[in-house]
């Protein structure tokens, strides 16, 4: 029995030295900014979630990962485990209480109750003609306004670690998450990533909220992000592009594991934050699986993953 079931992925938290530029960037990777103070910044997509990503002020790093949990009684819960926080009430924009843990890796793990809603943005509808749907958009014109991608919610958390045992174990007891890949280098027992997804009973979740990868160092791989549609995908990558400044790192493909449609762009201090779409769906009775490194981590389309994007990890 799981310490607590984490309902949903909240947010990513990092550290920056300057905040007007993790703003313009985070701008224009298709964020809106819900709240800025003096040493913090909260961005949010376009789901009716307060916030989906925080910047503190300081020395590049990454603080940690937020997770919703479903009640009171689970934060009353959580207070128990050892080195856990006591439950505190959140000083910050959208408020909501938490509980805050420490994993295997020393990253702060907020389990959050209570945050504020807010409203649901508006989107740009693009009705698709494909397959067997060709008059969704009969007697109406595709005309896509260029522009930053809309993100929608965040999907999942990357990790490196130099124990992905301890890690593994320390999230699925903790966070109840469930293996849906694991994969193996050579020896089945040889595992090197695991993608695992949250256990909402019946519901279907992404395929994954939380991916480890083996590796000599530990840090945070990637951030990753929902966007609307394909469209999105495409427009978000020529808006990076257009400025010039940003480094891209992967894509655009297909992966095997999620299936989802993938593209990558470091932030000025070198964390990678991924855009993506379509997503396998499982519910908590979908079997663990256990796949090989050369059957699992190839695209299905679009370039082989880069060397320097397997070896990534920022403190
Ligand atoms: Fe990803």
């Amino acid at each position: 029995m799981a310490l607590v079931k984490a309902a949903d992925f909240l947010w990513g938290r990092l550290r920056s030295p300057d905040l007007d530029q993790a703003e313009e960037f985070l701008t224009d990777f298709g964020f809106v900014r819900v709240a800025r103070t003096k040493d913090k910044l909260f961005m949010r997509g376009t789901d009716p979630v307060h916030h989906i990503h925080v910047t503190e002020r300081g020395p590049s790093k990454f603080v940690g990962f937020g997770y919703a949990v479903a009640s009171e009684d689970d934060l009353r819960r959580a207070a128990k485990a050892p080195g856990a926080s006591g439950i505190e009430s959140i000083d910050e924009p959208g408020g909501g209480k938490r509980v805050r843990l420490t994993d295997p890796n020393g990253y702060q793990i907020e389990l959050v109750h209570g945050v504020e809603k807010v409203a649901k943005l508006p989107v740009r509808e693009n009705v698709i003609n494909w397959g067997e749907a060709k008059l969704r958009r009969a007697g109406t014109l595709c005309r896509v306004p260029r522009g930053p991608s809309q993100v929608k919610r965040i999907g999942h958390g990357v990790l490196m670690s130099t124990d992905i045992g301890a890690t593994l174990k320390w999230y699925r007891e903790n966070l109840g998450l469930l293996p849906s890949d694991d994969v193996y280098a050579g020896d089945k027992s040889n595992v090197i990533g695991s993608f695992n997804r949250l256990d909402r009973g019946d519901d279907y979740v992404d395929h994954h909220v939380f991916f480890c990868i083996a590796g000599p160092k530990t840090g945070l791989n990637h951030l990753s992000f929902e966007v609307r549609d394909v469209d999105d995908v495409m427009l978000g990558h020529e808006h990076m592009k257009s400025k010039g400044k940003y480094k891209h790192v992967w894509g655009i493909g297909r992966h095997v594991l999620g299936s989802q449609i993938y593209d990558y762009w470091q932030d000025p201090w070198g964390r990678v934050h991924e855009h993506w779409t379509d997503t396998d769906v499982l519910n908590a009775r979908a079997p663990a699986n256990q796949v090989s490194a050369e059957d699992g981590l190839v695209s299905q389309w679009g370039d082989a993953v880069p060397q320097e994007f397997i070896d990534h990890a920022i403190p």
